[in-house]
């Protein structure tokens, strides 16, 4: 008999008299008997499925706790307010992963017409291994995407089976032996623009309501993410553009101040040009005229005419300055072009005094240029360099060839700017040892005028002109240097097309 049936028929005084009854009451006892039995059993049953399911509801409110930690770092990571998007998805596929326990986790983006999606990136847990570039045709997989369009939310228990996600079964899921699928979209600005994806490997596995949760809210993670980039680029568009404001601004009050020193300098030398040339006549007549053959007399000529070709030479560079020559435009090769430049430039220098390196590139170099006036620039800029050196030192003349990229400066996407993105250029560095120039200086340098040279050693035309070449040829010059160090020019021109 049942231990509490028999305790409480005890206890009423009853047991005794049970011996008594009859077969009918006997078989009912039985009843009562099995009654308590079966009691006892959905008893412990009841307490072992409560005890699981306080332990499954513990378990899953630590799960959404943990995912809420999960969220809330993500959120504040610094790659989403940085703009920062592939930085910001690689750890959204990991965080998914390891947080859903699912062997593949993705995010993809539509392509602009919607005919596929591309994987711009998916972790894989048991390799701890990112990957990209992955396409799937939206076309083939109609069921899904309709599925997604409609439901935000892809919950596949069993992928492989599922109307919504059978499509990917021989193609992805066997091969990668996914059998549960989650899938959500993501939007931006009001459209579904992507989705992330999460499959996972071994037994079967329901999707919880935390689960879906969290997927969404990574998803949402991922629309906040492209709004800040988009705020992001915004800003720097905004900010581009004012520096490009600033410079062009600059470069008309250069311009502006380049024409008013243009007439100015045009009718100075017009003024100077023809009594110069009377002197020198004169200087040449008088050199042989007899009786005038005394050294002292032949000094004092000598000294008129060196006079005479300094006074020549600013009235020149003035006119160069003011009123470029037209360009006459060739194809020259720009190695042969750098190395007669430099022969000229270093005559005047005593060469051992130098160390001299040309590291040139291999590649045949050529250019459409006015071969003169390129020659000039060249010919300034050595002997910038080695008058930077008066002791000596050495001068580096380096080249090569490069594709503009959007580090490069003057860089822009407008007609009127030096370079576009991917012209190919060749670039020429002259670096030397020497004094270098100050900071505070350095915007000066390219000024008409400016010079730190001795009195009668530099006009202060030369680098003005160089500039004015330069950019008549759509190229570019920069400079970079330490004061006491060196200094080095940087010249970019086009390559020949
Ligand atoms: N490689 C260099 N190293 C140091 N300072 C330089 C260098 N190149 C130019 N400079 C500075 O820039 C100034 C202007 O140079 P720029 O060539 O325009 O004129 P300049 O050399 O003084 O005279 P010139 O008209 O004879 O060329 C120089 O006086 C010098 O102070
Ligand atoms: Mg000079």
């Amino acid at each position: 008999m049942h231990k509490l049936l028999e305790r409480q028929l005890r206890r009423s005084g009853l047991l005794e008299s049970l011996k008594a009854l009859p077969e009918a009451w006997q078989a009912f006892l039985e009843t009562v008997h099995q009654a308590y039995e079966q009691s006892d059993t959905d008893r412990v049953m009841l307490e072992r499925s409560l005890d699981l399911t306080s332990k499954e509801l513990t378990q899953r409110n630590a799960d959404l706790r943990h995912q809420q930690r999960v969220l809330n770092d993500l959120t504040r990571s610094r790659s989403i307010y940085l703009g920062s998007l592939q930085e910001t998805l690689g750890k959204l596929t990991e965080a998914l992963s390891k947080t859903l326990g699912v062997e593949r986790a993705g995010v993809w983006f539509f392509n602009t017409d919607q005919s596929k999606i591309v994987c711009s990136d998916l972790y894989q847990k048991s390799k701890d291994h990112h990957s990209s570039g992955v396409e799937i045709s939206t076309t083939e997989h109609p069921a899904y995407f309709l599925a997604l369009a409609a439901e935000r939310t892809v919950a596949a228990h069993d992928a492989q089976h599922d109307a919504r996600t059978c499509d990917f079964a021989e193609t992805h899921f066997k091969p990668l032996g996914i059998t549960s699928s989650l899938s959500v979209s993501i939007s931006f600005q009001g459209k579904v623009v992507g989705l992330i994806t999460n499959g996972h490997v071994g037994s079967p596995r329901e999707w919880t309501l935390e689960d879906r949760q969290f997927a969404s809210s990574i998803a949402d993670v991922v629309s906040l993410a492209m709004e800040i980039g988009e705020h992001r680029r915004a800003e720097e568009e905004i900010t581009a553009a004012y520096g490009r404001l600033r410079q062009t601004q600059a470069q008309l009050v250069e311009t502006e101040k380049l024409a008013m020193l243009g007439k100015f300098a045009a009718g100075i030398a017009h003024e100077i040009k023809n009594p110069l040339a009377i002197i020198l006549q004169g200087e040449n007549y008088l050199r042989h005229v007899e009786g005038l053959q005394s050294p002292e007399k032949q000094e004092v000529l000598l000294l008129m005419r060196s006079a005479v070709n300094r006074a020549d030479h600013i009235v020149r560079s003035l006119l160069d300055l003011a009123r470029p020559a037209a360009l006459r435009l060739g194809n020259h090769d720009f190695h042969v072009m750098l190395d007669s430049a430099f022969s000229l430039a270093i005559k005047p220098f005593n060469p051992n005094a130098y160390r001299i390196t040309k590291n040139y590139t291999q590649e045949s170099v050529s250019v459409n240029v006015d071969e003169d006036q390129m020659q000039q620039v060249f010919i300034n800029l050595v002997v910038n360099a080695l008058q930077a050196m008066p002791a000596g030192g050495e001068l580096t003349i380096r080249t090569y060839t490069k594709t503009i990229s959007a580090d490069d400066s003057g860089v822009g996407r407008r007609a009127t700017d030096y370079f576009k993105l991917g012209d190919r250029v060749v670039a020429c560095e002259i670096a030397d040892t020497g004094c270098g120039i100050p900071a505070n200086k350095i915007a000066k340098v390219f000024d008409p005028f400016y010079t730190t040279k001795p009195r009668g050693e530099g006009t202060g035309l030369g680098l003005s002109i160089v500039r004015a070449i330069i950019e008549a040829h759509r190229g570019l010059i920069a400079v970079r240097t330490q004061e006491g160090r060196g200094t080095c020019f940087t010249v970019l021109l086009p390559l020949s097309q």
